[in-house]
């Protein structure tokens, strides 16, 4: 819901220039009620979870040189159906709880303290941003997360305290459906290559024209329908792209481009606000956001990225050894990325995931 007593005529949506000055100023002004984000996994790379298309410590890039069809195979629901290890595997490795909010986390909470944040819209499914502390309802998960989870087969939900100990026990447990003659796969409603997006995603659409402010942070910006969302604003509505490189198509009058870390960028960003202490408080309490007894955060995050993603290559390429046979009842090994394009939509008429290497839909 757009705020009360507010029309664009009386406020106009105007940036006076292209810098966090700038960009603060609007935000401290009363044309700025409804702000909006964007996320994807550049958001919480600081936190020592890799990203999927970065050059180098990417997670496809390393899935590439293991035994699977394709590197986005482990997010393939038709995959997954022949060989879960894989995903599974990966889920361990990623599972919520070793990680630490990142600043940007804390940032968006300040939005939240400040009345400003209408919603995050996150492809994320490391649930950092609700152990950050931004409310779950200010939160849609466009690509589902790791907080529930149902049987793929008759969708009974699943309980998690079950999956939880499946997926983090030494030898990996495939959590199988406990109904009678079900025993169907298990699955974390994280949403996959061939799966439809969940209808909160499609329902909080509507919402993007009452946007004052949009803000893109750490997306590749290249998996539809999510992508797409950036065109959904008002036309004059400011939009913010805060990312490692530039992505996207931001080229109006009102857009603007931060390249750089999205933490150092948002720490600058909270400074011109007079933000700084405050996220700097916010930030400290999410030291303690860990469960009892979950493992310490890693200490070294900027480090940890590619440490992270060598320890996941390494399990996988072990699961993978272990289950050659498995994979030789997997999809084609001629099959790539791009026959994802394929799968089109879902039997519920929602755009369903597809994805070729340069442009993706789920
Ligand atoms: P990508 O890996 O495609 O893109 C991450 C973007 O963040 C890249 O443009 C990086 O340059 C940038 N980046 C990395 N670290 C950063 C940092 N510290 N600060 C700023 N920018 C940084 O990740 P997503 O766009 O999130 O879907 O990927 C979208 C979807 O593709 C994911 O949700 C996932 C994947 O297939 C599913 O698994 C269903």
């Amino acid at each position: 819901m757009a705020k009360p007593g507010y029309t664009t005529d009386a406020h106009p949506r105007i940036l006076e220039g292209n810098d966090l000055k700038a960009l603060a100023k609007y935000m401290k002004s009363d044309s700025c009620r409804n702000v909006f984000l964007m996320l994807g996994a550049g958001v919480s790379t600081s936190a020592g979870i890799p990203d999927f298309r970065s050059p180098g410590t990417g997670l496809y890039a390393n899935l590439a040189r293991l035994k699977l069809p394709f590197p986005e195979a482990v997010f393939e629901i038709g995959f997954f159906k022949k060989n879960p290890i894989p995903f599974y595997t990966l889920a361990k490795e990623l599972y919520p709880g070793r990680f630490r909010p990142t600043p940007t986390h804390s940032f968006i909470t300040l939005l939240h303290s400040h009345s400003l944040l209408h919603t995050c819209f996150t492809q994320n499914i490391d649930t950092l941003e609700r152990r950050a502390g931004v409310p779950a309802q200010k939160i849609v998960e466009a690509h589902g997360s790791f907080a529930t989870q149902r049987c793929i087969e008759c969708k009974t939900p699943f309980d998690a305290e079950k999956i939880k100990k499946a997926v983090l026990s030494d030898e990996i447990e495939i959590p199988r459906c406990e109904q009678k003659r079900c025993r169907g796969l298990v699955k974390p409603d994280i949403v996959f290559f061939g799966e439809g997006l969940p209808d909160q995603f499609h329902q909080s659409i509507r919402n993007l024209r009452d946007a004052d402010l949009l803000i893109v942070l750490g997306t590749s910006l290249t998996v539809h329908p999510f992508a797409s969302l950036v065109d959904r604003v008002p036309k004059d509505c400011p939009r913010v792209l805060i990312n490692l490189d530039e992505v996207g198509h931001f080229n109006k009058p009102n857009d603007m481009l931060f390249l750089g870390k999205c933490d150092d960028v948002v720490r600058e960003l909270c400074k011109e606000l007079g933000w700084e202490e405050e996220l700097g408080a916010a930030w400290e309490k999410t030291k303690y956001s860990l469960e009892a007894g979950e493992e310490e955060p890693e200490p070294e995050p900027e480090e940890t990225v590619e440490d992270e993603v060598e320890k996941i290559t390494k399990d996988l390429e072990q699961t993978l050894n272990v289950s050659d046979k498995k994979d030789e009842e997997g999809p084609s090994a001629k099959s790539k990325a791009s026959d994802l394009v394929e799968l089109g939509s879902d039997e519920e008429g929602k755009t369903s995931p597809a994805e070729s290497p340069t442009e993706g839909k789920l």
